[in-house]
This record gives structure tokens, sequence and C-alpha cells, in this order.
């Protein structure tokens, strides 16, 4: 089967983006990284991908004036200039507009550092750590027009610990980032994954589809600590 033309989406340092490069740089993986397209030109991402040899784009968005629509046709450009068939998204920090979600509609899959839908938005580790939970992680989902929101494909799941700060709590859920997204735009680019009433359904041996669950390796629990 043809593999999928995939463009990654960054703003940041790209660490998923790597991780979608590195599952990519398997001939057998279904989705080809054929862009990496940034919104930033100081993105750290954009340099990882140069030196991975994947050819990259930026389109600056403050020269727009906040007209969101021309920003993403500017992009779209890049995109169908590229053979695009798929977007994900890997820290791209800019709200995508209804015309864009519905253009892109099935094709576009974000990563989001929570257990969607709790915590959607920005902040999501030290909100997790605020609301006391005891369980957080990471959510990938199809885009749709609701800021984080979309039928969830992939979900990880990882114990906030007694004594998290906001970076190491960050970094147990990133680690689970760079496994899931994989992944999920695998499942996605084969053709594996279709939606039924708003809900994402993945045809994937039990093996695979238990990345939904709590993770194997995920640090054993801490000792509950409370009385009674
Ligand atoms: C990740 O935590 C991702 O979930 C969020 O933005 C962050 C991007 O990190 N959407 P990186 O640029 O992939 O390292």
């Amino acid at each position: 089967m043809a593999r999928r033309r995939t463009a990654v989406l960054v703003s940041g340092r790209g660490s998923n983006m790597a991780a979608l490069l590195e599952a990519a740089a398997d001939p057998a993986y279904p989705a080809e990284i054929v862009l990496v397209l940034s919104n930033r030109a100081d993105a750290g991402g954009l340099a990882r991908a140069r030196a991975a040899g994947i050819p990259t784009a930026v389109v600056e968005s403050r020269p727009f004036r906040g007209d969101r629509a021309a920003f993403e046709h500017a992009m779209e450009a890049e995109l169908l200039g590229h053979g695009v068939e798929l977007v994900a998204l890997a820290g791209f920090m800019r709200v995508l507009t209804e015309g864009f979600v519905a253009r892109w509609g099935g094709r576009l899959v974000n990563i989001h550092p929570s257990l969607l839908p709790s915590f959607r938005g920005v902040d999501t580790h030290a909100r997790a750590l605020a609301a006391g939970v005891r369980l957080h992680g990471c959510t990938v989902h199809l885009v749709s027009a609701g800021v984080d929101e979309g039928p969830i494909l992939a979900q990880a799941a990882v114990p906030v610990l007694p004594d998290d700060t906001e970076s190491t709590l960050a970094a147990r859920v990133l680690a689970q980032e760079h496994r899931i997204y994989p992944a999920a735009l695998a499942w996605l680019a084969a053709g594996r994954v279709r939606v039924e009433g708003g809900i994402a359904r993945v045809a994937a041996p039990v093996a695979e589809g238990a990345l939904a669950s709590p993770l194997p390796d995920a640090p054993a629990l801490p000792t509950n600590r409370a009385e009674g």
C-alpha cells in the first residue's frame, strides 16, 4: 500500500515530530513525512527536521495580522504543493479555523498533553497538579472545530506522584506522547480508523489497542498514605 504523504506542523522544539520521523524512517510505516511546516522560523523542530533531511517550510503567522483564514491558505499552498494527504499537529500553537478543519476533516490529527476531555488548553500539567488528580496523561485525537476536541484515537495514562513538579510530570507524560503518537498516526494512515457518532473506532489487534490502557512500564503507584 502507498504510504500516506504526511506533514507535521510544529511551533516549538519538535520532540513529537522527531518521534514521528523516527517511526516513519521504517519503509513499512504507513505514513511518509514529506514536510515539516512551522509558523515560527526559530522553531527548534525545523532544525531537527532539516538535520533528518526532511523538507521544511515556514509560514509566519505574524504578517497576516490575525487574518487566520489568509494564514491558513498560505499554509495550505505549502501542504498542497507537497502533495500532503494527512496533517499531524505536534505542538502547533495556532488555533485553526472551522474552514481549515472542515477541509482537512478526518485527515488532521493532534496530540494533547492531558487525558481529554480533562484539561483542554494550555498549562495542563500545572492544572492537573492543582486539581490533585491521581492519573494524568496524553491523548491523540482527530481534530474537530473546538479547541482540543475531536474523536480520540489513543490515550496513555501515567500516575501523578506525591513529589511531582510540573516538569517531572511533563517529562513522564512526554515519554508516553512519543509512544502513542506514532502508533495512532499509523492507524490513521493505514485506513484503520472510522468515526461513528463522534467516536473513533480503530480496527486494531487487541495488543495494539492496549496502548489505550495504563501502560505496563508506568512507574508503580505511590502507597496510599491516607487514613482509613
Ligand atoms: C507536547 O506536550 C504536545 O502534547 C503539545 O505540545 C507539546 C509539544 O512538544 N501539543 P514537542 O514540540 O513535540 O516537544
